[in-house]
């Protein structure tokens, strides 16, 4: 017996170490650069996140880079060549992968301990938040109605939450519609999707928005993605459809570029190898029209949409395509700072300020993205919602998942009662 239990640790320990090696000596590098410098890297290169440059010179961006020990050299000599200036933040992505799970396996072991509920300081596998959102459903049948919209490309079922006290039938009521994990490494934008529904659900914070507000909220957009995140690529971003070219070798599409918005308009994007892959066609993933079709449902009366990813501390706003701004921009320019500054004031004292502003002007051109498609389908307000990352980036540890959701849900209630003060 005491031989089979080593003999089963040992086989554990053997996939826990595996599962990160192909990141052993992977190193990461901030780089600094112009907008058009940062986006010439995206065909290329994992850029893990970009952001306004705060620490360099104004005017430049600073990207998260991951080289790997075959590529690094070249890659250096590159920055150099191009007045492009880096430092390096971490030596191996490996260990850190590493450290990660072992703090998730930590987190996990104490929150089972108390008993089934969702805890705010751990992250869980996709069909755990199906049963959550289940079990909310049978709790709260006035108030909650669980949609088992479609499955993802592998066979998961894409679930979401239709939130009303009067089943969708109040025609005047607004709709906000919120949605997560796109991008599948992405790993603190289900809790915060979750904790929003907790919110007006369970815990019923504030009576107002529940009662006069229908809400959507799809806590996991890109459920193969985000599995595959789990048991085999923490770096993993894409779906993992294989139905386009050279899917053998490059599977997976950028959900947040597979959007008919400017679609087939950017040369990075229509490399399938490419992390911004756009797909083979404008809404070729079932993820994606999972989503669209849960924003068309009731597409008149939805006056806010936030898609959640991590991270950066932005909110962003369209159009992403070229750098101008809608008819409303400064609505949404002002809607944006309102949600901010609500979270700015229960962030982290060392936490960087939220950013708000035009996609294309704070960063660099997209195409296809799910902000700018809902912008231009007629929702008023529509944001990329980059959550905090600290030092960490998207490996956020288990234990500021708390700090994350609780900040976030005060901006997102900032931003529905500027919804039912102002349209
Ligand atoms: C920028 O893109 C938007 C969205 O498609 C479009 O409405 C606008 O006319 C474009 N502006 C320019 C200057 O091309």
């Amino acid at each position: 017996m005491a031989r089979l239990v080593i003999c089963i640790l040992l086989v554990a320990a053997a996939a826990v170490q595996g599962r990160h090696e192909k990141y052993e000596g992977h190193q990461l590098y901030r780089v600094a650069g112009s907008s058009a410098d940062i986006s010439a890297l995206e065909a290329s290169l994992d850029i893990i996140s970009a952001t306004p440059g705060a620490r360099t010179n104004s005017g430049k961006i600073e990207a998260l880079i991951r080289l790997s020990p075959e590529v690094k050299q070249k890659w250096l000599e590159y920055f150099d060549q191009n007045d492009m200036s880096y430092t390096k933040i971490a030596d191996n992505l490996a260990n850190i992968l590493r450290q990660e799970e072992q703090e998730i396996a930590t987190a996990r072991a104490s929150a089972n301990r108390n008993g089934g509920d969702m805890s705010w300081d751990t992250y869980y596998r996709h069909s755990e938040i199906n049963d959550y959102i289940d079990k909310l459903g049978e709790q709260y049948p006035e108030l909650v109605t669980v949609i088992n919209a479609g499955l993802s490309y592998e066979g998961r079922q894409i679930k979401y939450v239709r939130i009303s006290t009067t089943r969708f039938e109040n025609l005047r009521k607004p709709v906000i519609v919120i949605d997560a994990a796109v991008h599948a490494r992405e790993w603190v934008t289900p809790p915060v999707a979750l904790y929003i529904i907790h919110q007006l659900v369970v815990d019923i914070v504030d009576r107002q928005l529940t009662d006069e507000i229908d809400w959507v909220i799809i806590p996991v957009v890109n459920a193969d993605g985000y599995e595959y995140s789990i048991d085999t690529d923490r770096m993993w971003r894409k779906t993992r459809s294989r139905a386009h070219a050279n899917s053998d070798a490059c599977p997976g599409v950028d959900g947040n570029r597979n959007f008919d918005h400017h679609w087939g308009t950017s040369a990075a994007s229509a490399n399938p190898c490419s992390i911004i892959y756009e797909g083979p066609s404008p809404f070729s993933e079932p993820e994606i029209r999972v989503l669209r079709d849960a924003v068309l449902r009731q597409l008149s009366r939805t006056a806010l949409y936030i898609s959640l990813h991590s991270f950066g501390n932005m909110f962003l706003y369209a159009w992403g395509n070229n750098g101008t701004l809608p008819s409303n921009g400064l609505f949404l320019h002002m809607a944006g700072i309102t949600m901010a500054e609500a979270i700015d004031e229960l962030a982290l004292e060392d936490a960087s300020r939220y950013i708000v502003g035009n996609a294309a002007n704070v960063l660099y051109f997209t195409t296809g993205t799910s902000r700018d498609w809902t912008r231009a389908i007629g929702i008023p307000l529509t944001y990329t919602l980059e959550l905090p990352g600290y030092d960490y980036g998207f490996l956020v540890p288990p234990s500021y998942v708390k700090q994350i959701v609780t900040e976030t849900w005060a901006g997102i209630a900032a931003g529905a009662h500027l919804v039912l003060n102002n349209l």
